[in-house]
């Protein structure tokens, strides 16, 4: 049989029908038989993971728009949230970076080793550098693993920021990641302000927020495959004991402990590739190399 271009395209669009209509290409919807606990909001929970302050920004406000709504908030980076109970709270929020089109391996782990928060309202938020990172279904996962500890689904919220990602700029796209450079901006914020005014409304009326998944290819490339092919192409890991000025802000940025400023050294068997480390030294002095070309954090890509 000949294949001409129009035969081509007729089957390959059988094809996705295909897939489509089999379900392969269709995102989850989100089911959940969790009932709400109580839609009285007297007590909230805002949570985050922030490396370079984007998150922060977006999960500070969500706390301060419920806080004016009369509700009393906990909030901060989960690593400074010790002891928390999360089924003392009314409705939580809980926020992070996509890093590797999808949600970070260290707060996927801090989320599944929460205790049960049977009938809380839960909602997710992302924030992301430039388009199409597979933000979506990050923000659709932290709801998810969330709505498996027993929350009810209350929202989801996407907010664009500046990439933090050093080998963008390293690589010579650093006015791509540049255009994002005033992200979040007031336009963000108001979002956030009718996300987070959105959230207390639901509750407050007893709805389910309705998420979804969307299909994405990136899917099958996130996390461990990419951080793996990323680490495959780091070189150098260490920090320049001259250079080093003992701050520890490399340490305290660390979600998995393995950078040791005194020796020098970084167990690169455990590191994460987030970037922590590069991004938060005020001094250049955690050397990475990308493909051979020396990574600096996104502080210094500013200023050189
Ligand atoms: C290691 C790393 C991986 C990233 N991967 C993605 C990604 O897959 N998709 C995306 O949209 N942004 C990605 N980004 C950009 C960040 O999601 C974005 O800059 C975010 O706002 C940083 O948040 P933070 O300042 O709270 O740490 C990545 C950034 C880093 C450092």
């Amino acid at each position: 049989m000949k294949i001409t271009r129009r035969s081509f395209t007729l089957a390959a669009l059988a094809a996705t029908a295909g897939l489509y209509f089999s379900g392969i290409l269709n995102g989850k919807v989100l089911k959940t038989e969790n009932k709400m606990k109580s839609n009285k909001v007297k007590r909230g929970l805002v949570v985050w993971y922030s490396q370079t302050g984007n998150t922060a920004r977006i999960g500070r406000l969500i706390a301060a728009t419920w806080m004016k709504a009369g509700i009393k908030v906990d909030s901060g980076d989960y690593r400074e949230l010790e002891n928390i109970n999360p089924a003392e709270y009314d409705v939580i929020a809980a926020g992070s970076p996509v890093y590797y089109y999808e949600v970070p391996e260290n707060f996927r782990g801090w989320i599944n080793g929460l205790s049960r928060i049977d009938g809380t309202p839960v909602a997710s938020f992302v924030t992301f550098g430039g388009k199409g990172g597979n933000q979506h279904n990050t923000a659709y996962s932290i709801l998810e693993m969330l709505s498996d500890k027993g929350g009810v689904p209350a929202g989801m919220g996407l907010f664009g920021a500046m990439s933090t990602f050093a080998p963008t700029w390293s690589a010579g796209n650093g006015d791509r990641v540049l255009k994002f450079k005033d992200q979040p901006d007031e336009k963000i914020y108001s979002r956030v302000r009718e996300y987070a005014a959105e959230i207390l409304q639901r509750v407050n009326e007893g709805k389910t927020f309705e998420a979804d998944s969307e299909f994405s290819f990136s899917d099958y490339i996130s996390g461990g495959v990419s951080i793996s092919g990323t680490k495959l192409l780091i070189t150098g890991h260490s920090v320049n004991t001259d250079k080093c000025i003992g701050c520890g802000k490399c340490v305290e940025s660390c979600p998995v402990n393995t950078i040791f400023p005194d020796k020098g050294t970084v167990d690169t068997d455990r590191c994460i590739a987030c970037l922590g480390c590069v991004n938060n030294c005020p001094v250049d002095a955690v050397e990475m190399k990308f493909m051979g070309v020396k990574q600096s954090g996104f502080g210094t890509f500013f200023i050189i």
